[in-house]
């Protein structure tokens, strides 16, 4: 991996857990953030949701407040989605929070409220936009106006649109402090690189923010890593990959099998933007779960909430969330800074690994002993639950004698005995061995 990236990215794979912010005008219809595209809307039909926008509960301190105590490191809001309405005082474009009900720039009260509690802050923005005159309309891939014959023979200036949209992140990059990631979305068919000048705008964010991550969809998308993976990575390939909605089976590498950096974005329910009738949340146990993987193969996670038109993050998503902080709280040692482990998958479970410290989730509880695979007894120097610093007590017995190679700890007093694990979540062992 290109030494530039490895430094720039340092913080971003050691924090490991971020989220994600979807919130814009599309909070009103309460179906998703593709809602306009979805139902074919015209500018002057969505424009209802403009002129009735009143987030009156918006407190980012809040937002940052639940990032926080989840255990999350870093928080992406979007500035501007696909729809074009801007969380930001842009100077480009009335299409903005600042001439809402809100009357103000949200994006700007984001940024101090995450910096203020530590956290590291990341803009979303879209370089599609549905609301722009000059963006490509008809026969689009998913324009709202894609199959509206109105626009066949319509004349664009695209070359307008990409001033405006390089202006707009211009005043992102200038107007608002250090930003530690940016998040552009996405690239399709042949919209995608040089089309948005990308080598143009990349330079130009570079030459404000020198240390800012940037992910890979001025290229590419979920579908698509574009050139980040291959021996020779464009100039606007980005620092990451963003697989979306999949942890990659085997990570992500680069052509020569090095671990490149990656960073699953997924939903808690099934939809981005908020949705009043999606109530299908995945549990905090499979969502912990699915962040260790995501660690054990190199990875973060960025998960998503998507407040609601007054503001509000769901209730569900809170109450997901304070579980997973409540977990973190005791176990992020196994999470932060951690990557892939030197010993294969376990089969009760998962490792981490920082240096030489191994981290070993147990997920099932085993019928006796729990062998911990690829360790050998000697090699063993402690084993400690990481959740409260208590020892673990070994496990090799009369019966493990058969299996010399492999050490063994117990989760009660007598190993030839099964006992409940301590977390059945992810009970965490903090494994220390000779080298
Ligand atoms: C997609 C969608 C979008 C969402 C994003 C998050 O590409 O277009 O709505 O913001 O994924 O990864």
């Amino acid at each position: 991996m290109n030494e530039e990236i490895r430094e720039r990215t340092k913080w971003f794979m050691d924090a490991r857990f971020g989220m994600f912010i979807h919130w814009g005008l599309y909070a009103i219809p309460a179906c998703g953030e593709w809602v306009m595209s979805e139902k074919e809307m015209t500018v002057e039909e969505y424009r209802t949701y403009f002129e009735q926008f009143d987030p009156c509960d918006y407190d980012p301190k809040k937002w940052a407040a639940l990032a926080k105590e989840a255990g999350m490191q870093y928080v992406v809001l979007t500035a501007k989605h696909h729809d074009g309405f801007c969380l930001f005082d842009s100077k480009l474009t009335d299409y903005k929070s600042v001439n809402t009900k809100a009357g103000r720039d949200l994006v700007r009260e984001f940024t101090d409220a995450c910096r203020e509690a530590g956290l590291k802050v990341g803009l979303y923005y879209s370089i599609i936009d549905w609301h722009h005159p000059d963006f490509p309309k008809y026969g689009d891939r998913q324009h709202p106006m894609r199959n509206n014959e109105a626009y066949k023979d319509e004349k664009i200036d695209f070359d307008r649109y990409l001033e405006y949209m390089h202006g707009q992140v211009k005043e992102l990059v200038t107007g608002y402090g250090k930003l530690d990631l940016l998040w552009f979305d996405f690239s399709y068919d042949d919209m995608a690189g040089e089309k948005w000048k990308a080598s143009e705008l990349v330079e130009m964010v570079r030459s404000y923010q020198p240390e800012v991550i940037i992910d890979n969809r001025l290229e590419g998308a979920g579908d698509n890593h574009g050139s980040i993976a291959t021996e020779h990575p464009l100039p606007y390939s980005g620092d990451f990959a963003s697989p979306e909605q999949i942890i990659p089976p085997e990570g992500v590498c680069n052509e020569k099998g090095e671990p490149i950096p990656w960073e699953l974005c997924a939903t808690m329910n099934n939809h981005w933007g908020y949705c009043n009738f999606d109530h299908q949340y995945k549990t905090p146990k499979m969502l912990i779960r699915k962040l260790v993987e995501c660690v054990s193969k190199g990875g973060n996670m960025m998960l998503n909430v998507g407040p609601d038109a007054r503001g509000n993050i769901p209730e569900e998503s809170v109450k997901i969330l304070k579980e997973i902080g409540a977990w973190m709280a005791k176990n992020k040692e196994s999470i932060y800074g951690c990557g892939i482990s030197e010993l294969p998958k376990p089969e009760w479970g998962r490792y981490t690994q920082k240096g030489g410290t191994i981290y070993a989730h147990v997920y099932e509880e085993p019928l006796g002993a729990l062998p911990l695979y690829g360790i050998g007894p000697d090699r063993l120097e402690d084993v400690t639950y990481l959740a409260d610093g208590s020892a673990v007590n070994r496990g090799e017995a009369w019966n493990t004698v058969l299996y010399r190679e492999t050490a063994f700890v117990s989760f009660g007093e007598d190993p030839v005995f099964t006992y409940p694990l301590p977390d059945e979540t992810d009970t965490v062992l903090k494994i220390r061995v000779r080298k």
